[in-house]
């Protein structure tokens, strides 16, 4: 058999022999992302204007202790720190947070985009040596399944908003009456989009059939559910993302009367 003997040689950070837009994807993924955190870091401080009328901020759900009519426990507990600014959000937004940060596609996205660990495929990298997610501190990444199991209780949490954002207290009146906002078809919509993204993860992937040689018909079926969300996993991390930052920027603009909510029914 015919061979020939190419010498090995390192890249320069950035050197490539690809002329196409290999830079697009990383940059757009960098602002994006960027965009997506420090908007949610702002609201998540605001710490006021997260409810209007029967709706609640998927940031601030469940509102475990606030001023709200929506908090579960009542107003802000004496044990809250007092050097930290108090938002019900901070209680919240770590168990979402630390599980999209170790999702498997957005860890490949950010190790590209953030750390150019590669900035791309056959693209030189900045660093010398890869000691891979086998090593501290990306062995962390580890925990995923852990908040996979959180982010599922939230899902049920969100429906449950969704069901409250149906119901309107008249001003007038006080009575509570059924009806239909576009900001309860928003929540919708978010809790649809986050579930999608949810229950397609690659852990849920693999703790439903991933560890069986043989599928029962209900494991097979859910099998092939979580794999058909999984094969979009992409798709619907960046749906949810902006659907999530836009159903509080929404619920935020009512609240201060920027926007007003159309009442559909
Ligand atoms: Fe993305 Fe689990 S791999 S949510």
């Amino acid at each position: 058999m015919a061979f020939a003997q190419v010498a090995w040689e390192k890249r320069r950070f950035g050197q490539t022999q690809r002329r196409d837009l290999w830079w697009l994807q990383p940059l757009l993924i960098f602002l994006g992302l960027s965009t997506f955190v420090v908007y949610t870091t702002w609201a998540a401080f605001q710490g006021k204007n997260y409810t209007f009328g029967p709706y609640l901020s998927p940031f601030y759900s469940p509102e475990l202790f606030g001023s709200s009519g929506h908090a579960w426990f009542g107003p802000k507990p004496g044990w809250f720190p007092g050097w930290l600014p108090w938002s019900p959000a901070l209680l919240i937004l770590p168990f979402p947070g630390l599980f999209r940060f170790t999702c498997y596609y957005y860890r490949g996205a950010y190790y590209k985009s953030f750390w150019a660990d590669p900035p791309s495929c056959t693209v030189g990298e900045p660093r010398k040596m890869y000691l891979g997610e086998r090593h501290f501190p990306l062995i962390l990444h580890n925990v995923h399944r852990y908040f996979l199991y959180v982010a599922i209780g939230f899902l049920f949490i969100l429906a449950h908003d969704v069901w409250d954002a149906l119901w309107f207290t008249d001003p007038a009146t006080g009575a509570v009456h059924f009806g239909i906002g576009l900001g309860t078809l928003i929540l919708a919509a978010n809790t649809i989009f986050l579930s999608c993204y949810a229950l397609g993860c690659h852990s849920l992937r693999h703790l439903v059939g991933g560890r069986f040689d043989l599928l029962g018909p209900a494991r097979l079926a859910s099998y092939r559910c979580v794999s058909c969300l999984n094969g979009k996993h992409m798709r619907w991390a960046w749906t949810s993302l902006v659907s999530v930052g836009f159903s509080d920027l929404y619920i935020r603009l009512c609240a201060t009367g920027i926007w007003h909510d159309w009442r559909i029914l």
